[in-house]
């Protein structure tokens, strides 16, 4: 996976959808993102087998397909629909994938039924979208009680540029109204402009009984 500037060459997802899975970069960052939920939720339990999962922009599936092994259902939402095409491609057990937009008043109606979760994971999905805050408070709706949410993206280093601060994840996790339990580095990856460090934002539904 390219770092953000070098990947957004388009402005469409649909135009990365049939090469996702060949890029060797979004396939490591998809393992390292599955390595450290393990670490954080420990979701291999057997508790875990009658859970429900989110997975918001799933792209064509790579952190999706480690997932719904170990639970009941991961329903799997993009905007773009060639990639959700490619994950309906790939027949995944325990697999819903859903093309709907969050933001968007004419899929409201949609997105508001995709509710009940036990986790919702954002995979490289919060730096690119319009309003990551406002979004965060929509998909702490879709959350149960003691429910969590887990991002990951390109950690801005300075304050300016790429990806998200630290900072900025653990005040939209409490705008949001959930209890932010990690944000931090959570590992790095090789591009064309050097290692390039992700964070890992983990937030906690505790307020909702
Ligand atoms: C960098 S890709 C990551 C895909 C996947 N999570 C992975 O790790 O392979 C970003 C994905 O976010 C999706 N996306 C962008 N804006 C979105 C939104 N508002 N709602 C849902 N998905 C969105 C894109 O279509 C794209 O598939």
């Amino acid at each position: 996976m390219a770092s953000q500037l070098e990947w957004r060459m388009s402005d469409s997802w649909d135009d990365y959808a049939d090469d996702w899975d060949a890029n060797e970069n979004a396939r490591t960052y998809a393992d390292c993102a599955f390595a450290s939920l393990i670490m954080h939720l420990g979701i291999q339990g057997p508790e875990w087998q009658q859970r429900r999962i989110l997975d918001f922009g799933c792209g064509t599936g790579l952190l999706t397909e480690k997932l719904g092994p170990l639970v009941e259902q991961v329903i799997a939402v993009d905007t773009s629909q060639k990639m959700i095409d490619r994950l309906v491609e790939k027949q995944l057990a325990n697999v819903v994938p859903v093309c709907v937009n969050f933001d968007d008043d004419h899929d409201r109606e949609l997105a508001s039924g995709l509710t009940g979760f036990d986790l919702i994971v954002a995979s490289s999905v919060c730096s690119f979208l319009p309003d990551y805050e406002a979004t965060l408070v929509l998909l702490a709706k879709s959350l149960n009680a003691g429910g969590h949410f887990v991002q990951w993206d390109w950690l801005q280093a300075t304050g300016e540029g790429d990806g998200l601060s630290v900072n900025r994840v653990v005040d939209a996790i409490g705008k949001a109204g959930l209890n932010c339990v990690h944000a931090g580095e959570a590992f790095t990856l090789a591009t064309g402009q050097g290692e390039a460090p992700v964070l890992i934002g983990v937030a906690a539904n505790v307020d909702k009984n």
